[in-house]
């Protein structure tokens, strides 16, 4: 008979000792499959969580083993996830398993009053894993003899936890210090990308929440991007990785309410700009991104002219702009040619960027903002300056 375990939790993160568990599960119960189940979590929780993606992400990232399989339920239903539900749920798919519930000693000693207790029992077995250590494997046994047996099998399992709590990375996460040993390996990269419980993983879960799934990975991309063009241009890297998270975040807003937008805090727009919505979503996101975060007004503005660009602009407008054209996710003829002009400078990768969107308009008989046609000249000046400082030879 096929042995299964769920073990759920609201890994957030999953951290070392989860895995820990995990594998005494399936060591202990002589398991053919532990299924780990990330529990819905209340959006009003306080403090700094992940996103429910990112608990999936890193739970299938941390229980990779053969015999883990991470189950989305509890996640994709939302809402209060009654253990009955779930135990439902798994028994349809393993109709003949041997199917085991593992949970905390705190949780056991209050199974009785668990929402359909007695039906959970009949369709698993609760194991109990407590620390060897404690005194409570007497009581644990006691509790299941006197409360639970007489409806079902009842298991109580040692075991050695680890002092790691998810709670406490997060916690050092946000407040910058190391997590070195508390996580496994393979989360570092992933937490670092999306910059997980910090101020920054807020916005990249407030966009994701905003846009589709697509602009979501091109917001994230541009981010990379704008970082690494701030460390190789002399920008702060950490606002260049903001100001690219954020830069779509209005994107995708219906056109009327994008108008109403403008209008209910008093924003004119050209009759020009009126007729391009296309540029609303830098106008109304640089001012979105200053009320509902607070950034500086530095990350704001290179939101606000990403799109159309303008004359005399900061580095960090530069690489924003920059970075939309040469994020990882674009593609399109001659991306190469603009990566390897970004690599050269920012103003050699505007040039081409700014034809390329000049001669788009024109191609479509649209009008071109007369904020990217002065920053066009600018950087024209800019990059003959730069050719007649390289033709003076240097002893003269
Ligand atoms: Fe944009
Ligand atoms: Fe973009």
């Amino acid at each position: 008979m096929m042995r299964i375990c769920i073990f759920g939790g609201s890994f957030d993160p999953p951290h070392a000792g989860h895995l820990k568990l995990a594998r005494h599960l399936i060591e202990a119960l002589s398991l053919d499959a532990l299924l780990l189940i990330p529990a819905a979590c209340s959006p009003f929780k306080s403090g700094t969580h992940a996103a429910d993606f990112q608990r999936l992400d890193m739970c299938r990232l941390v229980f990779a083993d053969e015999k883990m399989e991470v189950l989305p339920f509890e996640i994709e239903k939302g809402g209060t996830s009654y253990t009955i539900d779930t135990v439902t749920h798994i028994r349809a798919l393993y109709p003949d398993a041997k199917i085991y519930l593992a949970m905390g000693a705190d949780q056991f000693l209050c199974f009785v009053d668990w929402r359909q207790w007695k039906d959970i029992m009949r369709l698993a077995t609760p194991v109990a894993v407590c620390r060897s250590s404690q005194n409570m494997l007497g009581a644990l046994e006691a509790y299941a003899d006197r409360e639970l047996r007489a409806h079902g099998e009842a298991v109580v399992l040692p075991f050695d936890p680890l002092e790691v709590s998810s709670t406490s990375i997060r916690r050092r996460i946000t407040m910058g210090k190391s997590i070195d040993g508390l996580l496994p390996e393979v989360l570092l990269p992933y937490i670092e990308k999306y910059r997980v419980y910090t101020k920054d993983g807020n916005y990249v879960r407030a966009v994701h929440e905003k846009l589709s799934e697509y602009r979501f990975r091109h917001s994230m991309a541009v981010a990379e991007t704008a970082e690494k063009l701030a460390e190789k241009y002399g920008a702060d890297p950490a606002a260049a990785y903001t100001a690219g998270v954020l830069h779509d975040i209005l994107k995708e807003q219906p056109p009327a309410e994008a108008l109403a937008f403008f209008e209910d805090r008093g924003v004119t727009l050209t009759p020009l700009e009126r007729g391009a919505p296309k540029l609303w979503h830098a106008m109304a996101g640089a001012i979105y991104v200053r009320e509902a975060f607070d950034v500086s007004v530095e990350i704001a503005e290179a939101i606000r002219w990403h799109t159309t660009g303008k004359a005399h602009m900061t580095t960090l407008e530069k690489i924003l702009f920059v970075a939309d054209f040469i994020s990882e996710d674009r593609e399109y003829p001659g991306v190469e040619d603009m990566r390897r002009r970004a690599q050269t400078s920012l103003e050699l990768a505007m040039d081409e960027g700014l034809r390329f969107t000049i001669e788009e308009l024109k191609s479509r008989g649209a009008p071109v903002h007369p904020d990217s046609l002065a920053c066009y000249e600018e950087i024209q000046k800019e990059l003959q300056k730069e050719t007649d400082r390289k033709e003076i030879p240097e002893n003269e």
